[in-house]
């Protein structure tokens, strides 16, 4: 098989009937699970499209929401669809009352992921005829279901936000786009309304943009994995935020962060960590470098490393941080261990210092992530969904369990 950019591909699907072999690749590394219409990832080249649209030009030209149509519906929204979205969008932002009872059901310092993936599979309770699990039905319903995944997926961050941090809800606003809303609902006070500067909204909207969609990657082939069973679009996007929370994934960014303030707080200008993270231990690697598709540069972090210089120039915010990120950036730019192993920075790198300037506490970072890739989680599901005489995802594996042995009763029963 050969794509349209021009990757090559054995389609092996008889493989097993005709020879009796499976083909063995742990991690799928080298297996393509699908095809796919929606992103172009070159790792080697540091490349990266989205609907054909390279994300420098996205980044440059378009927002979070334009692209977020894009990636769904495969096409740049014309005014007329725009504004519709825009509307969905809107009308579909509120946590109904008897939902918001969930919230309170969490310990105050419940991890936000966990909360974030069991609120957001409560959608699928609250919403039942968008979630039938019947891929006709939930397609006919699909227009209403992608904006509500996207609008509500943003207002359970803010508010599960609010709740761990004792603080009242605040409700979105009808007004406001859909970043500015974000901030608004996160950190608005009583009779004190948040009003987001443009350079904060551009930012978030820059961020959000550059995470909209990825490709294969271990959450969205977990949607597609979850979906391909017929699930309906919530249960499989909340099973796409749980894989997202693991730290190799999702969790990076805030991981970098803590790395940044733990190299910080020893004094450390970032040499002696790098020599660590030499080591080949697992747990001394540098966050925020290195990726599993990536053997070039991370095309997301160039852009978003800039946008960051120019966010706290424009704050006028110093962040320590930054500077020792910028010196870890240099020096393993120049190492050999790195270099030789093609570790470059990933879009973590420098995300997690955006979100500090945005004022975003730490352990929301995760959440904030998924609120980015919802498009694309949404976008993947419907490749599913849509996909005729599409089969339920279910890999094979080598057995190296122990062989056939006998019963024999180890201890007497109570
Ligand atoms: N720091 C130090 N050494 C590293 C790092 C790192 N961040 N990443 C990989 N290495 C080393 C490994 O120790 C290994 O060395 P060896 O050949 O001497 O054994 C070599 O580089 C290859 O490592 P793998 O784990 O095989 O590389 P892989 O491509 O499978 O891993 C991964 C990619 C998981 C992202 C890894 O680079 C990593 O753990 N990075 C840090 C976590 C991170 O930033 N994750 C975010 C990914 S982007 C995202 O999800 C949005």
């Amino acid at each position: 098989m050969v794509g349209t950019e021009g990757e090559k591909a054995v389609d092996i699907r008889r493989l097993r009937v005709d020879t009796g072999y499976v083909a063995y690749d742990q991690g799928y590394g080298d297996t393509a699970s699908c095809e796919s219409a929606i992103t172009y990832l070159d790792g080697d080249n540091g490349i990266l499209r989205c609907r054909g649209y390279p994300i420098e030009q996205l980044a440059q030209h378009s927002n979070f929401i334009e692209t977020a149509y894009l990636v769904i519906y495969g096409e740049l929204p014309n005014a007329a669809r725009r504004k519709d979205f825009g509307m969905l969008l809107r009308q579909n932002a509120a946590i109904e009352t008897q939902m918001q009872r969930i919230f309170e059901g969490f310990p105050k310092d419940a991890p936000p992921m966990a909360m974030l993936s069991s609120i957001f599979a409560s959608l699928a309770a609250y919403y039942p005829h968008l979630a039938t699990n019947d891929f006709a039905k939930d397609l006919a319903s699909f227009d209403m279901a992608a904006a509500m995944a996207i609008s509500k997926v943003r207002t359970i961050g803010a508010m599960l936000y609010r709740y761990q941090s004792g603080l009242p809800y605040v409700f979105p606003k009808q007004d406001l786009p859909f970043c500015e809303n974000f901030l608004h609902m996160m950190f608005s006070e009583p009779y004190k309304e948040y009003v987001a500067v443009p350079e904060v909204s551009r930012a978030l909207n820059l961020l959000l943009l550059l995470h909209a969609d990825h490709e294969q990657n271990c959450s969205t082939s977990t949607v597609r994995m979850v979906g391909s069973s017929a699930a309906n679009l919530f249960t499989s996007i909340s099973a796409g935020i749980c894989a997202l929370s693991g730290p190799l994934h999702g969790g990076a960014n805030s991981a970098v962060v803590q790395m940044l303030q733990a190299i910080h707080d020893d004094g450390d200008d970032g040499s002696r960590f790098i020599q660590a993270a030499k080591s080949g231990n697992k747990s001394n690697r540098l966050m925020g470098f290195g990726h599993a598709v990536y053997k070039n540069f991370d095309p997301r972090a160039k852009i978003i490393g800039k946008a960051c210089d120019d966010l706290l120039k424009k704050l006028g915010v110093n962040d320590p941080l930054l500077d020792i990120a910028k010196r870890l950036d240099e020096t393993a730019l120049k190492d050999d261990y790195f270099i030789s192993r093609k570790l470059y920075p990933n879009v973590d790198f420098y995300s997690g210092i955006i979100m500090r300037a945005l004022g975003i506490p730490v352990s929301l970072f995760t959440v904030v992530f998924a609120i980015g890739r919802t498009p694309g989680w949404i976008a993947n599901w419907h490749e599913v969904a849509s996909t005729p005489k599409g089969r339920i995802y279910r890999p094979r594996q080598i057995y190296i369990g122990p062989k056939r042995r006998e019963y024999v009763q180890m201890a007497e029963r109570p």
